[in-house]
């Protein structure tokens, strides 16, 4: 059997998206139905609609969702229908050469569902980060489907299936921030927070926000950060190396995507200190360093995936986290939406007004 139901698709570059009756069959081996409850708007959606993640239009949008399971394929144990689960963009398959090496974090043939879910007309959508959560319902594989605490709100945990979970990992899991270190985040929207966050909680001793909107900043203040960097006013490389004097922060964290923030992070580190690129750049980037620099400096640059989790560890740790009055998660959520308002949620994350517009279904 299959389902019409509502969902958020983005049919073609540029173009605004709109909900339209999508068509979600019932799950094949190895896969999971989900209701989905809530599901948070990232940027990384709003980079698909642009085209600048790839060209498989059409997409079937959202990926930072609760819900409910609703009904397992044959062959699935670890499930049963009422699960309350967050979503997960990397389900490890436990045997790809990452995987193999007991890094299962870096999974490269991460599981999602094969059956696809397509438009009314027939047409194969992609689901974004192979979720597609702007729908009323959705198809994942088994292991993206991560049991939680169902005492957490589904507006707040589901966030963390994505830009918290992205952020709070690239500063605990890639950037190992630990206690005594000096940290700087550069671009505080949900991700850039999420870090901060982190970064405040393994114990940092100074956590530098760095933003062109102060608004931003402001909020940035709630999640831990020590100091705040206005980058229109103020050089931040120069700020940051006041603020840490006169050397650099130990650990950077880029979550912007562009050329000159990477730049940024890179010469605002002290001497062995850690770069960590969180913000996703377009194809079309380029950064060029001088290698002298590269080299005298020292140090890692680092990319982190989804902040190098494994969910299954590091979701319910997050809940529990935000259960304990730990993690802020409340305080990301700006407001909540219904699913028509996402094209709408994409220019307000624009003017920088939210940190997170949450879809309430
Ligand atoms: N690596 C991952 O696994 C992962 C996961 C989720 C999101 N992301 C990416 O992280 C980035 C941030 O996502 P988000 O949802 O927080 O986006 P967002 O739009 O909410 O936040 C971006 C922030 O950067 C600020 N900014 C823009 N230009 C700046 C500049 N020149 N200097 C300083 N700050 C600047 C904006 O004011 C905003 O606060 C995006 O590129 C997104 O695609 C990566
Ligand atoms: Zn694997
Ligand atoms: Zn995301």
């Amino acid at each position: 059997m299959s389902h019409q139901v509502r969902g958020v698709v983005a049919g073609g570059k540029g173009a605004e998206v709109h909900v339209e009756t999508i068509v979600v069959p019932d799950p094949g081996p190895g896969e999971v139905l989900v209701r989905v409850k809530a599901c948070g708007v990232c940027h990384t959606d709003l980079h698909y609609r642009e085209g600048s993640i790839n060209d498989e239009f059409p997409f079937l949008l959202g990926h930072e969702a609760a819900g409910f399971v609703e009904t397992v394929g044959p062959d699935v144990t670890s499930l049963a229908p009422g699960d309350y689960v967050i979503l997960a963009w990397r389900a490890p398959c436990g045997e790809c050469r990452s995987c193999r090496r007991g890094r299962p974090w870096y999974c490269f043939a991460s599981r999602n569902a094969v059956t696809p879910m397509t438009r009314a007309d027939g047409t194969r959508l992609s689901p974004a980060l192979g979720i597609g959560a702007f729908a009323e319902l959705t198809l994942v594989a088994a292991g993206q489907a991560i049991k939680i605490d169902p005492a957490a709100r589904p507006e707040a945990a589901g966030l963390i299936g994505c830009g918290v979970m992205a952020g709070f990992g690239a500063a605990v899991n890639t950037g190992a921030v630990s206690r005594g270190d000096t940290v700087a985040v550069i671009g505080c929207g949900g991700v850039g927070n999420a870090a901060i966050a982190g970064a405040s909680l393994a114990g940092a001793r100074t956590v530098i926000a760095v933003d062109v909107d102060p608004r931003k900043l402001e909020w940035a203040r709630r999640f831990g950060a020590t100091a705040v960097v206005n980058a229109t006013e103020t050089d931040p490389v120069e700020a940051i190396r006041a603020l840490t004097g006169g050397h650099g922060a130990d650990v950077v964290i880029e979550a912007v995507g562009r050329p000159e923030t990477y730049k940024q992070a890179f010469l605002a580190r002290d001497l062995a200190g850690t770069l960590v690129q969180v913000g996703v750049p377009d194809p079309s980037m380029t950064v060029e360093l001088p290698m002298i620099e590269l080299f005298g400096r020292g140090g890692a640059l680092k990319s982190s995936w989804y902040g190098d989790c494994l969910p299954t560890r590091d979701f319910p740790l997050l809940i529990d986290l935000y259960l304990s009055g730990r993690l802020d998660l409340d305080g990301f959520v700006s407001e909540t939406i219904t699913l028509d308002q996402v094209e709408e949620a994409f220019a307000r994350m624009q003017r920088g007004e939210v940190l997170r517009s949450v879809v309430v279904l």
